[in-house]
């Protein structure tokens, strides 16, 4: 399909699901998950912090980690796309589903989620911290504010309120998105690799049951060759091409 049969698909769609990585926040100078880490955390793998061993072997180690993340997503901004995606729930009110392996909180920072739509946060949001042993989920303070490991208002230390490596998504959410992309007339695929699954799964369910699946990366990916469409472009650029 050519980007103007999509952007008409996508026009006519009642049902449109998304699915974003790493490279929609990118140009919000987040770095993407596989980007080489830099300065001091430049010798570790993400997979070396973003894990329960990692973190039950040295939890401060992880929350500094955290932390700096932490600090980041909150001095940056929605870019283009994470608003051009609000735009696009707006349009679309109950059909729109976004899931995002992100865990910035940028797409919910730019209303998507309160427009009519779904945001489903697949991996969690590092901008929460959740109690060790009741599993309630609190806001950390701002990043001035906040001690490292946090203590909830029960006592107990605090882990970041993410999906880790080994650890199962959220079910009801992880459930939801299959839903939405089973149901959906167009799906979007954008800012991913598509390295990690369940979630680099979504498009497939889209695509089983006859539906238009179009991805938005600069590079080619491992998904592409299973698309309907696949843009070589940034997030916001091709969500230009598509939304019109
Ligand atoms: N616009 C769109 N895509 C971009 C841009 C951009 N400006 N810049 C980079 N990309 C693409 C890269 O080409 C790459 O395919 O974003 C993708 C980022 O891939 P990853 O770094 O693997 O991030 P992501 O796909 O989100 O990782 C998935 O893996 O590590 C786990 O839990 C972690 O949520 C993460 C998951």
């Amino acid at each position: 399909m050519t980007p103007a049969e999509v952007r008409a698909a996508l026009a006519a769609a009642r049902r449109v699901a998304v699915l974003t990585g790493a490279g929609v926040s990118a140009e919000s100078g987040i770095p993407t998950f596989r980007d080489a880490q830099t300065g001091h955390w430049a010798r570790f793998r993400p997979e070396d912090l973003a894990s329960p061993e990692a973190y039950w072997r040295d939890p401060e180690l992880v929350w500094d980690w955290y932390a700096g993340r932490y600090r980041d997503v909150t001095a940056a901004q929605p870019n283009a796309a994470h608003l051009l995606l609000a735009r696009l729930e707006r349009e679309k009110g109950a059909g729109f589903f976004l899931a995002t392996q992100n865990v910035d909180g940028l797409h919910g920072r730019a209303g998507s989620g309160t427009l009519g739509g779904t945001l489903a946060e697949l991996h969690g949001n590092l901008t929460h911290a959740r109690d060790e042993v009741t599993g309630e989920v609190y806001p950390l303070p701002p990043p001035d504010l906040l001690t490292v490991p946090p203590t909830s208002p029960a006592g107990n230390r605090m882990r970041p309120n993410v999906v880790w490596f080994g650890e199962n998504l959220p079910a009801d959410a992880l459930a939801a998105a299959q839903d939405a992309f089973a149901a959906a007339d167009v799906a979007l695929v954008i800012g991913t690799s598509g390295a990690v699954y369940p979630a680099a799964g979504l498009a497939a369910w889209t695509l089983r049951r006859g539906g238009i699946v179009a991805e938005i990366n600069p590079q080619v990916t491992d998904l592409t060759l299973h698309m309907t469409l696949s843009l070589r472009a940034t997030a916001a650029e091709g969500l230009r091409a598509l939304l019109g």
